[in-house]
């Protein structure tokens, strides 16, 4: 077989948190924000969709739009109920914007979202004085009754964006003092933006404290590209044998970089240029080189920060012929699938050796490079992302492997199998 190369640059679509989190805040400022680079996919939809039937004024999501925000609290009671789709993170973020409006609203998904624990938003949002309604478990459907809230100090033992920023919104629309303690730290996305729009948002290591303002000022929001869609880039160029690959504009937080350090540890060749952007985020361009790579282990403290990269990091692991490790992720179990019986079972349909723990995974690699032979059928399991993480296996072991249900890469990265070919031959 040829040597496999990638060559040429890259900008990945805009960073999914960033997006949704730019829609629902311009949403409540005062004013027009613009939005340019925002990340057009069905879960950022889905938040558009939502805030719209509770009175948002949206536009169609383009390249560069703008948002005309009605004021925190300005929301009316949606006339049906808010169709969350696939998105976690609109669900959770829209409910704490929601439990400080006086309305009642019902919030609905797909078959994987509905099963999504919701009782980690639901806690919280109730101490403050909201009610929730659950008909099965605490999954959706679920009905969210708004109030007058109150102030609260709440630990989420966990290490969670969407919990955090749920609490975070519920303040800010019912201006209350706010205090979040995690048991790590957990993206900030939604700090940094509020803090650019004017509110006293305070970080303080795995703490965070939001205190009352009157309103939200309008701004620019340049979306940077998704540091999560890069990884599969940056994966695929390490894996390759020739060639270098440039990835512009990549999100650059650091509680976002979890996977560019693993890969870096296992003896990647990544060049990273950044700067911290007017908005406050950090931002660069990424240069990947080919290189061989080492047996990793990945441990629980290390995990919120490549939590949505760990999937595709067992199958660079396989396709990489080396071991790999992952403990203290039981999270995984409740994403858009449970992604460790995804990869697993996965992983094991296409000839690697895998096995399944509680809170993790581990890859057999080496062993299995001795018999090299990747391929068979994966199910994604309607997992965008496993569905991804199995597309760069495939593309760069130069084996066949199907993946069924390939357009599900819609729910984040609409055009990932183009910008595939186009860079790897
Ligand atoms: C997200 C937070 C993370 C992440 C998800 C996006 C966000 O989820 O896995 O893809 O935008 O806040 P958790 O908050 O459940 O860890």
């Amino acid at each position: 077989m040829a040597p496999l190369r990638v060559a040429g640059s890259l900008k990945v679509p805009g960073d999914k948190s960033i997006s949704h989190r730019s829609l629902i805040l311009a949403s409540l400022a005062e004013g027009e924000s613009r939005v340019t680079g925002i990340l057009d996919s069905e879960d950022v939809r889905s938040t558009a969709g939502v805030l719209r039937a509770m009175g948002a004024q949206i536009p169609e999501l383009s390249q560069d739009m703008r948002v005309r925000g009605g004021g925190l609290r300005a929301l009316r009671p949606p006339r049906e109920a808010l169709d969350c789709g696939n998105s976690g993170t609109t669900t959770r973020l829209v409910a704490g914007v929601v439990a400080g409006h006086p309305f009642s609203a019902r919030f609905e998904g797909d078959a994987s979202l509905s099963r999504r624990p919701m009782k980690r938003i639901a806690e919280p949002l109730t101490y403050m004085g909201a009610r929730f309604d659950f008909e099965r478990g605490d999954g959706l459907p679920m009905t969210v009754h708004g109030v007058e809230l109150r102030s609260i100090d709440w630990d989420t033992k966990s290490a969670s964006a969407q919990v955090k920023s749920a609490i975070l919104l519920a303040g800010l629309v019912s201006q209350v003092e706010v205090r979040v303690t995690e048991s790590g730290k957990s993206r900030d996305h939604t700090e940094i933006m509020l803090r650019a729009m004017g509110v006293d948002v305070e970080n303080d290591g795995n703490q965070v404290c939001l205190r009352p303002s009157r309103k939200l000022n309008a701004i620019d929001i340049a979306v940077p590209s998704d540091p999560s869609s890069a990884a599969f880039f940056v994966a695929a160029a390490t894996l390759v044998q020739e060639g270098e690959l440039r990835l512009e504009d990549v999100c650059l937080n650091p509680t976002r970089i979890g996977f560019l350090n693993a890969i870096r540890k296992m003896g990647g060749n990544i060049v990273v240029e950044s700067h911290i952007s007017a908005a406050g985020e950090e931002i660069g361009s990424l240069t990947v080189r080919p290189a061989g790579l080492e047996n990793l282990r990945i441990t629980e403290n290390e995990v919120p920060s490549l939590i949505d990269e760990l999937p595709l990091l067992a199958c660079v692991a396989a396709a990489a012929g080396v071991d790999l490790e992952i403990s203290g992720a039981a999270e995984l179990r409740v994403k858009e699938s449970d992604r460790i019986s995804a990869v697993v079972q996965n992983l094991r349909a296409v000839g690697v050796g895998a096995d399944e723990m509680p809170d993790g995974l581990r890859v057999r690699g080496l062993a299995t490079a001795a018999a090299k032979r990747f391929s068979g059928t994966v199910d994604p399991r309607g997992d965008h992302r496993i569905a991804m993480a199995f597309g760069i296996l495939s593309a760069v072991s130069g084996n066949k492997i199907a993946i069924l249900n390939p357009e599900i890469v819609a729910v984040s990265y609409p055009r990932f199998w183009q910008d595939l070919r186009r860079v790897v031959s």
